[in-house]
């Protein structure tokens, strides 16, 4: 895949669509990235005819009814094959964008610059695009790779907090599912992440890059080994959406999924304490665990039953083996998971 990552790229963009297309850009963003970015896009693009639709930021949006709005769009600009469309925002510009670009006209190019730390390093990678159904996330979607991918660190400058926490809880997965010396860099340079350090960040990036495309190459249509990257999604899904979306982020929701996951990989001895309390160390910093009753329990539970990722009933869950190693389980004891879920450990 053409994935540049570096910092002011914005002229290897330009380079890079004098040569791959005839002219004709549509520029999907968000109002908030165009807040702060869309004097400086447009002035690259200045060779370009350009259409921008701007979005209104939230997950919310990431559904059908803005996709119809977008195809309406290009039909009265009379967009044709030859239209490049460029995605520019976080994930879920991302994935509106590209569904858009995979189903318009049967699939036009784009390019994507995304904008988040978590776009950057996870929902501009590994092709998938969609948006949500009746309540249920990704539910209409397909695999579409884009043309190129352009990650500017510099874009990472004007977002909060809370959204730098989201890319990090990514970040920490790829060190916990696949690399443990990464999880170990990450661990004792969050603040450095936090402070836009661009040494640790450039590197950060590449490496979570380069994993996720590794894993997605051995299995494009995910299948199979794909499926650890779901590491803390299984209780974090639960989570995200027993708050309607509202509460936490996703990445931070996978903070929580991953601490209480991997309270279960310890209780069923997958892991010994001390990796556990590691771990548990590094995520607490940035989300705590909250202690849920009985009857949110049920509502959490009944959230991930409905997975997209389970088979035949069975809730699935990729849980810690080892250090920077899981595995895949179907067969998690109901009572663990509502054990995990009460919290009553977390003060112990
Ligand atoms: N396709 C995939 O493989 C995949 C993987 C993970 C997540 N996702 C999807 O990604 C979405 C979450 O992505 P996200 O966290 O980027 O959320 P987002 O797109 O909602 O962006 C978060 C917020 O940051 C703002 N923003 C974006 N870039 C900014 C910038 N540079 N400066 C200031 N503000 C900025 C946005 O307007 C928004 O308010 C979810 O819909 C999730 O389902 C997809
Ligand atoms: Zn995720």
């Amino acid at each position: 895949m053409n994935i540049v990552i570096g910092n002011h790229i914005f002229d290897k963009m330009e380079n890079f669509l004098n040569k791959n297309t005839k002219g004709n850009i549509f520029l999907i963003t968000d109002e908030n990235v165009g807040k702060y970015y869309s004097d400086k896009i447009l002035h690259y693009l200045s060779n370009f005819k350009v259409n921008v639709y701007t979005l209104i930021p939230g997950e919310e949006n990431k559904n059908l009814n803005v996709v119809k709005d977008i195809y309406s769009r290009l039909i009265d600009l009379n967009c044709d094959r030859n239209t490049v469309i460029i995605s520019f925002g976080g994930g879920v510009v991302g994935d509106i964008a590209g569904f858009v670009a995979s189903t318009y006209l049967r699939g036009v190019d784009y390019v994507q610059i995304p904008t988040t730390l978590l776009s950057q390093i996870d929902s501009s990678i590994g092709g998938k695009v969609g948006v949500d159904f009746k309540g249920y996330k990704n539910m209409i979607g397909s695999f579409y790779f884009p043309l190129a991918t352009f990650i500017d660190i510099e874009l990472l400058k004007s977002l909060n907090k809370r959204n730098i926490t989201s890319g990090v809880g990514e970040l920490l997965k790829y060190g916990l599912i696949y690399d443990y010396n990464f999880f170990e860099f990450l661990s004792s340079n969050i603040d450095n992440i936090y402070n836009f350090d661009n040494k640790v960040l450039k590197i950060a990036i590449e490496k979570a890059v380069y994993i996720k495309e590794k894993i997605v190459s051995e299995d494009k249509r995910d299948k199979g080994i794909r499926k650890i990257l779901n590491f803390g999604h299984t209780i974090g899904h639960g989570i995200e959406s027993f708050y309607n979306f509202q509460r936490f982020n996703h990445g931070e929701a996978i903070i929580l999924g991953m601490i209480y996951e991997s309270f279960i990989a310890k209780e069923i001895r997958l892991i010994d304490e001390k990796y556990f309390n590691e771990i548990f160390k590094v995520l607490n910093r940035l989300v705590n665990p909250e202690a849920f009753n009985q009857k949110e329990i049920n509502e959490i539970l009944n959230k991930m039953t409905y997975d997209k990722k389970n088979e035949k009933d069975k809730i699935v869950f990729i849980l810690p083996v080892g250090k920077g190693k899981v595995e895949i389980f179907n067969d998690i004891e109901i009572n663990l998971i509502k054990k995990t879920l009460s919290g009553d450990w977390i003060w112990k």
